[in-house]
């Protein structure tokens, strides 16, 4: 990626970069190549990042937002999207959530457990309203990537057993106000190979026949996201391979006729079209080491110090000068933790404090994500 460094000079960092056109032909090949296949109908995760101009060139891509708190819906709703393509998941949903996506009648609510079936039905049936749910259920697929987002393994907090849906069905038939239109599935993010997705069709294969002999036809079938990002190599990869994962749906999952299969696509959509801009304060040599010490932190970006995530380290300044000669540092960020780490031993072109430091790939998950620890600014988007 080449970037607009003039357009830097004079702002305050750090600050989210977003690429609009990358971000546009993101979008222009998941709706390709979903188009491929009758009834697949693609969400976006709306907890990667709402940036409000990256919420509107998504909304108009056609894609529906997949929500896990009220504040979300709000926000959807706000940005445009249509209430019938906003659907609600989460493990636990207040009161007021509930509610104020029953005013705005969404087009679901992805449920995970009978107490919540039973307080959705009861504020629906106050205000007269129906509710349609999807059941989440955990497929026991082990996606192979970070523990901290690893979902669908049989028990954990979110979504059911399969062990236990005929009985969660049971109770979701009879309670007023509530239409079972579908099952609900995620069983992880940042995944790279497609294996784990297979496995996950082959259970609701196994879910849909037994769902069947009970009498009932699902509506939709809905698998979440997870699609993972080249985090290493972002200008070789700048976007997912969507032909392979939607074709990897279409072998393996058995649809009914008629029947919608959704997808929930978070980080796919937005991780490579943002980077995080920062400026170096200082070099500081040890005994050992040289620090590169950015204005940009934990704070900022958290996933490296949450996920012991490694985002591209770029000194795009230097970059742009031609530098050569290199030099090997930690790159650390100026919050009073020692987690506070980009990377160590990164080679880079040798660095001198004012220079533009990017952190690639850091659309999804960065900036929504961002803290007021140690009483910092959240950093504002610049997008182009
Ligand atoms: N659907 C559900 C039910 C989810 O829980 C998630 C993500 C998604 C869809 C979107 O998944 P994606 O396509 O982005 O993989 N903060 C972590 C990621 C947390 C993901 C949580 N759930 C990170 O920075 O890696």
């Amino acid at each position: 990626m080449i970037f607009p460094i003039e357009q830097f000079e004079g702002l305050q960092t750090p600050f989210y970069y977003y690429d609009k056109s990358l971000l546009q032909q993101t979008l222009d090949t998941i709706n390709r190549e979903a188009a491929k296949y009758p009834g697949y109908h693609v969400h976006y995760a709306v907890k990667a990042n709402v940036d409000p101009t990256l919420l509107k060139l998504i909304r108009e891509s056609g894609l529906g937002c997949d929500c896990v708190s009220g504040g979300e819906v709000e926000t959807c709703l706000k940005a445009g999207f249509p209430s019938s393509k906003v659907v609600f998941a989460g493990v636990g949903k207040s009161d007021w959530e509930i509610n104020l996506a029953l005013d705005a009648d969404i087009a679901c609510f992805n449920i995970e457990s009978i107490p919540e079936l039973e307080v959705i039905s009861q504020l629906a049936v106050a205000k007269g309203k129906q509710a349609r749910v999807a059941i989440r259920v955990n497929p026991n697929v082990d996606a192979h990537t970070h523990k901290y987002i690893t979902t669908g393994l049989s028990e954990n907090k979110f979504g059911i057993s399969m062990e236990m849906l005929d009985e969660v069905l049971d109770v979701a038939m009879k309670l007023p106000n509530i239409t079972v239109i579908g099952l609900h599935f995620h069983i992880g993010s940042q995944l790279l190979e497609l294996a784990p997705f297979s496995l996950l069709c082959e259970r609701i294969n196994a879910l849909q026949e037994q769902v069947e002999k009970r009498g009932i036809r699902l509506q939709s079938i809905n698998v979440g996201g997870g699609l993972g990002c080249d985090y290493e190599n972002p200008d070789a990869n700048p976007i997912p391979d969507f032909a392979d994962f939607f074709a990897n749906y279409a072998k393996h999952l058995k649809l009914r006729p008629g029947q919608e299969l959704h997808f929930e696509l978070g980080r796919s959509v937005v991780c490579q079209c943002g980077s995080l801009i920062s400026k170096v304060l200082y070099v500081k040599e040890g005994l050992q080491k040289k620090f590169v010490i950015l204005d940009a932190g934990m704070s900022d970006l958290i996933r490296p110090a949450l996920y012991q995530a490694h985002h591209k380290i770029e000194n795009i300044s230097a970059q742009a000068k031609g530098e050569a000669a290199t030099d090997v540092y930690d790159v650390v960020g100026p919050i009073c933790e020692s987690s506070d780490c980009f990377g160590e031993n990164e080679v880079l072109p040798v660095t001198r404090r004012g220079d533009f430091v990017a952190l690639r790939s850091a659309g999804a998950y960065g900036q929504i994500m961002a803290s007021h620890y140690n009483c910092r600014r959240i950093p504002a988007s610049l997008v182009l």
